[in-house]
């Protein structure tokens, strides 16, 4: 992907990651729209940084389709799509009650990114050069006992973009996929789950980005999670985690 001259659609970019990301885009001079539901940040950010802003709700087809074509109709270069909506919540399974959150998971973080790739990819097979970059998680490879089916979109999403990827070579879109550790948000309501800081983070996950040698953006915080099975080690993180208090 050129961060220099991409023009990019980052629905889930109203705060944290995906915000630190389309600033840190924009100021490398592409053209960033970003997307969410809450209509009045996107007012305020479009406002204070010059973005782009299309409201989205990505648990939502019919959502997804106005919001697709609005974006292709005022942005007709558009050559990438970064796929940030999530929600993660805790759920104990010992009760029923967490079924709501596990539906709600998996049509915002799952179905919805399958539904964006759906909504954009024809447009940006007709590019000479594009970009969809999914976003998964360390948890995606170890997964966090308190959020069992947050874990399990994150790893659907990560095998969903090998296969992406596979079906796609040859063809102008590289599939890019961004599987960050934990990081300080507001994706559990600002608790604070030992994060690392959030500019750090878009710093280095930039870095990689521009520097184009890997499909899997993996800053150093995450290599233990992503190659835990390698390393031998799943198991005592998995249980290092779990007793952690999350
Ligand atoms: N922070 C971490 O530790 C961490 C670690 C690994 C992976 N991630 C992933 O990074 C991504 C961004 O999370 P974050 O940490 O930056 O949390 P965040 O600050 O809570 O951002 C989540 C974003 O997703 C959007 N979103 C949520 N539900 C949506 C929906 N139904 N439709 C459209 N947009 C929706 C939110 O916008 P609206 O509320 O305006 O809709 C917001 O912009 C997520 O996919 C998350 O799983 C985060």
């Amino acid at each position: 992907m050129d961060i220099t001259n991409s023009t990019v659609f980052i629905p889930g970019a109203t705060s944290g990651i995906g915000l630190a990301l389309a600033q840190r885009l924009q100021a490398a001079g592409s053209t960033v729209v970003i997307g969410g539901r809450r209509q009045a940040l996107l007012d305020s950010l479009a406002a204070e940084h010059g973005f782009g802003a299309v409201q989205i709700d990505v648990a939502d087809a019919a959502s997804i389709a106005a919001a697709a074509a609005t974006v292709l109709d005022a942005y007709p270069s558009l050559d990438a799509l970064i796929t940030m909506s999530g929600i993660m919540r805790n759920e104990d399974l010992r009760s029923s009650d967490h079924m709501a959150d596990a539906i709600e998971t998996i049509q915002t973080n799952l179905v919805g990114t399958i539904r964006l790739i759906d909504a954009f990819l024809p447009h940006l097979l007709t590019r000479p050069a594009a970009t969809v970059m999914t976003v998964t998680s360390g948890l995606a490879f170890v997964p966090l006992t308190a959020t069992p089916t947050y874990n399990a979109t994150k790893a659907a999403v990560h095998s969903y973009t090998q296969s992406l990827r596979q079906q796609l070579v040859g063809s102008p879109v590289e599939v890019l996929e961004l599987a960050p550790p934990a990081v300080m948000t507001d994706l559990m309501g600002g608790a604070d789950f030992g994060g690392m800081p959030l500019d750090a983070f878009a710093d280095e996950v930039i870095e990689l980005v521009a520097s184009g040698t890997d499909t899997e953006i993996l800053v150093e915080n995450v290599q233990p999670l992503r190659f835990a099975e390698r390393n031998g080690n799943h198991q005592q993180i998995l249980e290092m985690m779990a007793g952690a208090g999350h």
